[in-house]
């Protein structure tokens, strides 16, 4: 599927910031153009390699390899459920279960509208606060499946 045309201003910018030294500043300029956009749209980059004088093909090598590098659109906000067995132990597929269908995906999607991209993960270090989510960087602790579906209200209710 053809990707929308999207305004590359942006990444013109980042290049400019970061200026084209492609040995040192690539990976710096692919995550700050995956910051603005939220994933690596095709186009841009296209427009990385031709501001910048690397081969496409060096750039996918570079996205493909690297596990924070996305050709996928994700959400505004990223859903991390903690799956790790304290958080088990306390009721996270249950909490997990609601915030599924509060949002209408399965693990690993994002919603049609892009508000959010829901993940589970191992565990984040905060087992005293089991069962744990993350809302992009800031700890949810001892959900219930009453409190979580407050929480994701909250986010969406935000105005983007
Ligand atoms: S098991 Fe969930 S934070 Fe440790």
């Amino acid at each position: 599927m053809e990707e929308k045309t999207i305004d590359l201003r942006p990444v013109n910018r980042i290049v400019s910031e970061y200026g084209n030294d492609k040995d040192s500043n690539l990976i710096a300029v692919l995550q700050q153009t995956q910051d603005k956009y939220g994933y690596l749209p095709k186009q841009a980059l296209k427009e990385v390699s031709r501001l910048m004088d690397v081969p496409l093909t060096r750039i996918f090598g570079i996205v493909t390899f690297y596990s924070q590098f996305t050709f996928t659109p994700r959400g505004k906000h990223a859903i991390k459920i903690c799956s790790g067995t304290a958080c088990h132990v306390k009721g996270a597929e249950d909490v997990k279960q609601v915030v599924k269908e509060q949002l209408n995906v399965v693990e690993g999607e994002t919603t049609a509208d892009y508000q959010f991209t829901l993940e589970t993960v191992a565990c984040i270090g905060t087992c005293f606060l089991a069962p744990v989510m993350m809302v992009d960087e800031k700890y949810f602790g001892k959900l219930t499946t009453d409190t979580v579906a407050g929480i994701v209200d909250k986010y969406s209710g935000e105005k983007t």
